[in-house]
């Protein structure tokens, strides 16, 4: 099985208009309008990965009979394209996404895609679609590989067969409302994942599984759903597509606490990269278990001063007020707090080109 592929380009005969382009990069949104190409890869059992394509973005032919429309073997990523300073175009930590793709990839019985491989597919697409990378401060270009399994066979049992894909879309606030604080709702009806099951996978049935617990947030009035632990519902897990932090205290005592990775949340590299951003700028951060009873408590004692969800879509997101079954608390009286602010200007800025990156986070795609 080799890793250096040669991809096969075929440009798109009929690209959006510049005009067009204008229009999307001027309002966004969030994965409503994709770019003009996408990138391929196939894999069977026999040739490994082969078949490497950059192409029209189009509808994808699948046999009816494909194991993905049947038995779900389906997993993604998500990550951005930043236009940095001097004009070229970085991702920030690339490679850790191609290593929880694999992660993944593994939990789901899938082939593993070679890194190498993950991040070519990614500068394939980005050189073809360069001009789709916003230029404005809060915008970038979300990537989003995925892979699903299409083997013609209604037996139950990993796929032979396997398409890759990498789609691009023009990404603004992921939340209608911007950078405002979020109001979320504790699901204790609905548990997203269990232990021994699939949570720290990408994998589509998560989200899927979510999508009635999402719906019933959004009667309570809420943003999202906030998903609790599946034997005591009790502890505090992950939002719908974010890790959750908490700041307990202020100031340069300010300590930054975020749930310990229970194999049932997904390990966020936004997550990841805030804990060191945090300790750099002097926080205490702890990875521990939080209840939903200290959540309460502290808030209203004033001890939790912040609470922020963060993932790639989101960025870092306050979290201003819980709703759950019992009743409604603030966090801060439902405001912005410094500590939010100011991770998020160190993340945001180091994805931008702004700050130096002394980790090497940034790759040029
Ligand atoms: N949790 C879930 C369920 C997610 O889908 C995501 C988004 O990818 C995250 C957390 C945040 O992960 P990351 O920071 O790698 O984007
Ligand atoms: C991301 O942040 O990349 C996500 O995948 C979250 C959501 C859009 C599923």
């Amino acid at each position: 099985m080799t890793t250096e592929l040669p991809f096969t380009r075929t440009p798109n005969p009929t690209p959006a208009t510049p005009d067009r382009v204008a229009e999307v990069l001027a309002r966004p949104g969030f994965g409503q309008y994709f770019t003009d190409h996408m990138v391929t890869i196939r894999y069977s059992a026999e040739q490994g990965w082969h078949d490497a394509r950059l192409e029209p973005y189009r509808p994808i032919a699948l046999d009816p009979s494909a194991s993905v429309l049947h038995y779900g073997q389906a997993i993604f990523e998500g990550l951005k394209a930043y236009r940095q300073p001097d004009g070229t175009i970085a991702s920030f930590r690339p490679e850790a996404n191609a290593a929880r793709f694999n992660s993944s990839a593994r939990r789901l019985a899938m082939p593993e895609l070679p890194e190498e491989l993950f991040l070519e597919s990614l500068r394939e697409l980005v050189a073809a679609d360069a001009r789709w990378v916003p230029e404005q401060a809060e915008e970038s270009l979300y990537l989003r590989p995925f892979m699903v399994a299409t083997e013609p066979a209604l037996g139950v049992r990993p796929s032979s067969e396997y398409l890759y894909v990498v789609i691009a879309s023009p990404a603004g606030a992921y939340f209608a409302g911007g950078v405002k604080p979020v109001t979320v709702w504790l699901s204790t009806e609905y548990v997203r994942a269990a232990p021994g099951g699939t949570g720290a996978a990408k994998f589509a049935g998560n989200y899927a599984a979510s999508l009635v617990a999402q719906a019933q947030a959004a009667d309570q009035g809420c943003d999202q759903v906030v998903w609790l632990d599946a034997v005591e519902r009790r502890w505090v897990e992950e939002m719908g597509g974010m890790n959750l932090f908490f700041v307990f205290g202020s100031g340069p005592s300010a300590r930054v606490v975020t749930p310990e990775l229970s194999g049932a949340l997904l390990p966020g590299i936004t997550r990841s990269s805030l804990l060191t951003l945090a300790a750099d700028l002097g926080y205490g951060v702890e990875e521990r278990r939080i209840s939903t009873e200290e959540w309460e408590k502290k808030a209203e004692s004033g001890e939790l001063t912040e609470v922020f969800a963060c993932g790639t879509a989101a960025v870092i997101t306050p979290v201003g007020h819980v709703k759950h079954a019992d009743g409604t608390f603030a966090i801060s009286g439902g405001a912005t707090g410094p500590v939010t602010t100011q991770l998020r200007e160190s993340l945001t800025s180091l994805q931008r080109g702004g700050v130096a990156d002394s980790r090497g986070w940034l790759t040029t795609l």
